[in-house]
């Protein structure tokens, strides 16, 4: 019986693909798995019977959500609770990710799991309801709440600084807001360990709930920005000044956390499980993405 990776050519979905090997995934993606079309989705996973389900899907347009609050709502709260009830239904697991940006960054330091959630913007709300929809399922679930994803393909915050480096000499980075840059393939590496822990003991009950699963260290957009030209311009890549300015010098349509800092020591006690260190993992995306034709 297969594990459902769903989530098509997404970040952390690829990066699942790229790994597991050793488990029997199945991915699927848009036009197959559409929460736009929900009525499609039960045959779908009547036809798959997943023994377990990574749900890697997701709208991520953090500020296009804020005009299509509907579409982000069906693919980050109605799909994830249809997801949920056919989990609990057929008594399978599903791994659920969420985000840093369910919380509203008025903390200072690091976001425990129990610290009171606040979404700035409709992605975050969205995101929010279906983590509460997960869990009101009675699904044997596990949410990892992640932060400012990249890999070396795909739509990210690296490869967006990579080419605008190319096209102008001087750019202006976000220096007070501060998160954990997460790269997709240690998410997955750690999805992955979950999902083989599950596979040979079965779900314990200490794994139900919401995990902080984000790579180890934090920085601003500013600082990332910074150490992202520094490891490229060893490839002989451009090195564009970098002026850091505030939030309120690069008005977005969402509002984002100023802090979203999360602590993953939960993630640590239960599974065993840390990410990496993000410059440890950034040199390795950077690398690669210099390195690809
Ligand atoms: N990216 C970040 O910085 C970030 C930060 C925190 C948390 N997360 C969470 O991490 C998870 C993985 O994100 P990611 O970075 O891998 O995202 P991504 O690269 O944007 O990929 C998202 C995937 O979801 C698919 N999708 C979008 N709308 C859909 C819909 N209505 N029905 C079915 N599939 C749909 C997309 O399909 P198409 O390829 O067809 O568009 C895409 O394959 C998500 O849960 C996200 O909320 C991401």
């Amino acid at each position: 019986m297969s594990v459902l990776v769903l989530g098509g050519s997404g970040q952390v979905a690829r990066a699942l693909m790229a790994q597991g090997d050793d488990v029997p995934l199945v991915l699927r993606g848009r036009p197959a798995l559409d929460f736009d079309a929900p009525d499609q989705i039960p045959a779908l996973l009547t036809d798959i019977k997943p023994r377990l389900i990574l749900n890697a899907a997701a709208y991520t347009a953090v500020d296009k959500a804020e005009n299509e609050p509907e579409a982000a709502d069906r693919a980050n709260h109605l799909g994830p609770r249809l997801l949920a009830a056919y989990a609990a239904a057929h008594g399978i697991p599903l791994l659920h990710i969420s985000t840093d940006y369910v919380f509203d960054g008025s903390k200072r330091g690091p976001y425990v799991e129990e610290d009171a959630t606040g979404p700035t913007g409709v992605y975050g709300a969205s995101k929010l309801a279906g983590e509460h929809a997960v869990l009101a399922s009675g699904a044997q679930a596990i949410i990892l709440r992640t932060a400012w994803v990249y890999a070396a393909e795909g739509k990210n915050f690296v490869r967006t600084m990579l080419g605008a480096a190319q096209r102008v000499p001087k750019l202006r980075v976000v220096a007070d807001q501060i998160g954990n840059p997460s790269c997709a393939d240690d998410l997955a590496a750690a999805m992955l360990a979950i999902t083989r822990r599950i596979l040979a003991e079965g779900f314990q009950p200490e794994f139900g709930g919401v995990f902080h699963a984000s790579g180890t260290g934090a920085t601003s957009w500013y600082h990332f920005a910074v150490e992202i030209f520094r490891l490229a311009a060893a490839h002989g890549r451009p090195m564009p000044e970098v002026e850091p300015i505030a939030t309120a010098d690069y008005p977005t349509p969402a509002k984002r956390p100023a802090n979203s800092q999360l602590d993953c020591g939960k993630l640590e006690r239960v599974f065993g499980l840390a990410l990496p260190r993000w410059q440890k993992s950034l040199a390795r995306v950077v690398d690669k993405v210099c390195a690809a034709p």
